[in-house]
């Protein structure tokens, strides 16, 4: 039997299929970082999930480490929490292969992340895009997590999981924790700067939509100036104002204002000045982690030794409840001998 755990398991991931954004920071990573001491934390850059769409290989590779190095910069602790790489735990793509067969493909057609990708690769509709969603149900059931930290997109894979995860535990008795996602009330979906009905993203191929976790401060001033507004000339959420109301949002999630507070701060001042301020808070918050980035990624065998660490403590615990899983489906245990 599994010990009982005090302190209840938080799990996430992140894909290296880009360089991080200021969405991926303030929607995931800064939540990942606050948790760590209330929970037991579990965080894996998923490179599996990134081949759903075509990669560089020595591309992929070189991202996996960056993420790595750069999540441990943000304050990920390896003495406190697991961090690990997705394709270093085989498990993950055995429990896939089983959860395949208690998925309906109605379901996973009807994503929207799917339907999205779909047409933007659409001379590559492949069989991983559709699936996944499986691959990330996998994930988390896995590590019997408990609690999910994720932006607002990633919330309709959180409601497959939990049905996937239910509808085994109907059929085979009390096998997976049903998780809860844990949405932040702020920032939990930051918008493209040059588009802001679409969300920030890292593939974004218009490089002023997004802002880097690792964009030089100056660049950081220069794309907050080109930002996206209206001709209103108001600091003030509406719907009719996504741009200035994103902005509004990056400013409330970085300094812990509410919105109404910021308003407040910025009544009767010009959008020029109410974006240096967005710019200088952004600044802030990434500055030390980019300084902390580099001294990570440069020493390249402390950083594999922390993955294979990672790994291990991962597999420990996955391959647990892949045991489990393949006894109940009726998989003949392998007796060594
Ligand atoms: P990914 O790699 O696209 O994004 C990582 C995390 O960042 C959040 N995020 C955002 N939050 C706010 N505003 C934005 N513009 C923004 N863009 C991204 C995402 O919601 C996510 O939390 N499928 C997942 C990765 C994954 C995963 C998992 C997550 C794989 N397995 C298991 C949780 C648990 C993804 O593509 O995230």
């Amino acid at each position: 039997m599994e010990q009982k755990e005090a302190k209840k398991r938080v799990y996430s991931g992140i894909q290296p299929s880009g360089m991080l954004t200021l969405g991926n920071y303030i929607g995931a990573v800064r939540n990942w970082d606050s948790m760590q001491d209330e929970y037991d934390c579990i965080y894996c850059v998923v490179d599996q999930h990134a081949i759903t769409v075509r990669q560089d290989a020595a591309t992929l590779r070189r991202r996996t480490m960056e993420t790595y190095a750069l999540l441990l910069a943000a304050g990920i602790d390896p003495k406190r929490s697991i961090l690990y790489v997705q394709s270093h735990v085989p498990a993950h793509a055995m429990l896939t292969w089983v959860l395949n067969c208690f998925t309906y493909v109605g379901e996973l057609s009807r994503m929207t992340q799917f339907k999205d990708k779909s047409e933007k690769h659409a001379d590559n509709i492949n069989a991983g895009l559709l699936d996944y969603p499986v691959l990330m149900v996998s994930d988390i059931l896995l590590y019997r997590s408990d609690l999910v930290p994720i932006g607002a997109d990633q919330k309709q894979h959180l409601e497959l999981t939990r049905d996937v995860a239910a509808r085994f535990n109907n059929l085979f008795g009390d096998t997976f924790v049903v998780p809860e996602p844990y949405i932040g009330k702020v920032g939990a979906r930051i918008m493209s700067l040059q588009e802001p009905e679409k969300k920030m993203s890292k593939s974004d191929e218009n490089v002023n939509a997004f802002i880097a976790m690792l964009d030089e401060p100056d660049v950081i001033r220069r794309k907050m100036r080109r930002a996206v507004t209206d001709s209103e000339g108001t600091v003030r959420v509406a719907p009719e104002k996504p741009g200035i109301s994103n902005l509004i949002g990056i400013y409330a999630a970085l300094t812990g204002l509410a919105t109404e507070a910021v308003e407040k701060e910025f009544e009767g001042k010009g959008y020029g000045v109410f974006k240096d301020a967005v710019a200088d808070v952004v600044v802030d918050a990434l500055a030390p982690i980019q300084a902390r980035y580099k001294e990570f990624l440069a020493d390249k065998k402390a950083l594999e030794a922390m993955m294979d660490d990672g790994a291990r403590a991962a597999e420990a615990i996955a391959n647990r409840t892949l045991s489990k899983v393949y006894r109940k489906v009726g998989f003949v245990e392998r007796k060594r001998h």
